[in-house]
C-alpha cells in the first residue's frame, strides 16, 4: 500500500470532515473534500479543497471522477450523481443505494421492520392533513412523535406532539413518520465497523445525555451506566444491523433502552457520529481512523478502551451570534484529563456545534466532575455582533 497515492473523497467539510481528514494526514493520504467554502472546518487540513454543493449533480459527479474512494460526513448528498460514479466503477462508501434508504426516515423504519430488527412502531403520512384526519378518524392518538422523512438534524425535523395544543404549534409540514412516543430509560449509541472483507467491530456502547431545551446531546459517557448484559445486547444489535444493511465503513447505531428494558433502534449513520467523538482521546482506534480503515478494506484496529471518559459538545451560547471567542480555555486547559477540541467555525450561533471536550479519567464518575466544571467554564461567545435573540 502507497498511501499518498490513494485518493481519499470526502463530501462535506464540517467537523466530521476535519477530524476524518486529521486521521487521514497520520497515514499521509491524500484527502480531497468538497464543500462550500474553504473557510469550513476541513478545509485547513486537507490535501485539496475542491468549492462547490454536495447536494448538486453536477458538483459531486465532477469531484467523484477525481478520487479513488469516496465517502461523506453528511447523509443529505446527491445520491443520483453517487449513483452514477459507482456505476462508472468509483468505490463508495456507504454505497448509494444503502444510503437513500438512510437518508430518508421512512424508508429506514421500513427497512427495519422488512428485516426483523427491532424499532418503535409507526407509519407514514404524505403531509400534515393527512395526520390531522388520521386524529379525527380516530387511526391516529395522542402522544406520537412526528419526524419529517427528510428534512431534520440535530432534532430539527422532530416533533413531540402529546396534546391538540402540541397539534397546533409543534406539527411539521411534509411527508413524516410517525412512531408511537417511546417511554425512554436511556439513550444509547454503538458505533460499529465493516470493511469489504466483511470484516465487523463495535466500539463499547456509549450514554447520550441530552440538553432537553436544544434536544441536543450534551454529555456522552463511554462506559455507559447500563449492566453487561445491556451493553452486550446493544453492540450485537449494531453487528446485526450494518451486517442487514451490507455497508461498509463506520455505522452509529442509535438505540433507546426503554423502561421494560427493551433495545430499540431509533435511527443509523452511516458515518462518522457526534457519540464517537471520545475514541480520539480514550480508545485504541478513533472512529475517523476506523472509518478510513473500513473503506480502504484494511485491517480494523481494536475498538477497547483505553480509559473511561466523558464527552461535552461545545454548543454556541444563547443570546451570542457572531465571530466566535471562547472563554475559559486556560482554566480548562489546567484539568486533568481535558482533551479541548475546537472545530475553527468562523462565526457562532445559539446552540450551534463549535468543539467538543473529551475528559478522561480513572472512572466515568470522576470523568463527569471535570466534565461538568468544563461545562461551567468554557463557553462559546461572541465579541463581535452581540444579541439577544
Ligand atoms: N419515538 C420516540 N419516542 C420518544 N422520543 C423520541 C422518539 N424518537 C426520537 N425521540 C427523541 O428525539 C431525539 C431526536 O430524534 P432523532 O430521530 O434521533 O432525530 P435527529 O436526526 O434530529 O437526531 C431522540 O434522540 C430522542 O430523544
Ligand atoms: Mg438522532
Amino acid at each position: 500500500m502507497n498511501p499518498t497515492t490513494i485518493k481519499t473523497g470526502i463530501l462535506g467539510g464540517g467537523q466530521l470532515g476535519k477530524m476524518l481528514a486529521l486521521a487521514a494526514h497520520n497515514w499521509d493520504l491524500d484527502t480531497w473534500v468538497l464543500d462550500q467554502d474553504k473557510s469550513f472546518p476541513a478545509g485547513p487540513v486537507c490535501s485539496h479543497f475542491v468549492t462547490g454543493n454536495f447536494k448538486d449533480f453536477e458538483d459531486v459527479y465532477a469531484f467523484g471522477k477525481q478520487v479513488d474512494v469516496l465517502t461523506i460526513e453528511i447523509e443529505h448528498v446527491n445520491t443520483d450523481a453517487l449513483h452514477k460514479l459507482a456505476a462508472e466503477g468509483v468505490k463508495i462508501h456507504p454505497a448509494p443505494e444503502k444510503l437513500n434508504i438512510i437518508k430518508d426516515k421512512g424508508l429506514q423504519k421500513q427497512f427495519y421492520a422488512d428485516q426483523g430488527l427491532p424499532t418503535s412502531s409507526f407509519r407514514l403520512y404524505s403531509d400534515e392533513k393527512e395526520v390531522r384526519k388520521a386524529l379525527q378518524d380516530g387511526s391516529l392518538t395522542f402522544p406520537f412523535v412526528q419526524k419529517s422523512r427528510t428534512a431534520g438534524y440535530d432534532g430539527r425535523g422532530v416533533a413531540v406532539i402529546k396534546n391538540p395544543e402540541h397539534l397546533e404549534s409543534r406539527l411539521l409540514s411534509g411527508p413524516c413518520v410517525i412512531e408511537e412516543l417511546v417511554d425512554i430509560d436511556k439513550e444509547l449509541a454503538v458505533i460499529v465497523a465493516r470493511n469489504e472483507r466483511g470484516e465487523v467491530k463495535s466500539f463499547p456502547a456509549v450514554e447520550m445525555i441530552f440538553n432537553p431545551v436544544a434536544n441536543l446531546v450534551e454529555f456522552l459517557s463511554c462506559p455507559a451506566n447500563v449492566s453487561r448484559e445491556v451493553e452486550e445486547a446493544a453492540e450485537q444489535l449494531a453487528v446485526r444491523t450494518i451486517e442487514a444493511y451490507g455497508l461498509c465503513g463506520l455505522l452509529a447505531v442509535e438505540l433507546f433502552l426503554t423502561k421494560s428494558g427493551e433495545l430499540l433502534i431509533n435511527e443509523v449513520a452511516p458515518r462518522p457520529h457526534n457519540s464517537g467523538h471520545h475514541t480520539i482521546d480514550s480508545c485504541y482506534t478513533s472512529q475517523f481512523e476506523q472509518h478510513l480503515r473500513a473503506i480502504l478494506n484494511l485491517p480494523l484496529g481494536s475498538t477497547e478502551m483505553k480509559t473511561a471518559s466523558v464527552m461535552v459538545n461545545l454548543l454556541g451560547e444563547e443570546g451570542h451570534s457572531g465571530p466566535v471567542a471562547y472563554e475559559g480555555m486556560e482554566q480548562c486547559l489546567s484539568m486533568k484529563g481535558v482533551n479541548v477540541h475546537l472545530y475553527g467555525k468562523k462565526e457562532t450561533r445559539p446552540f450551534r456545534k463549535m468543539g467538543h471536550v473529551t475528559v478522561v479519567a480513572d472512572s466515568v464518575a470522576a470523568a463527569f466532575d471535570i466534565a461538568r466544571r468544563v461545562k461551567e467554564t468554557l463557553k462559546v461567545i461572541s465579541r463581535g455582533v452581540e444579541f439577544k435573540v
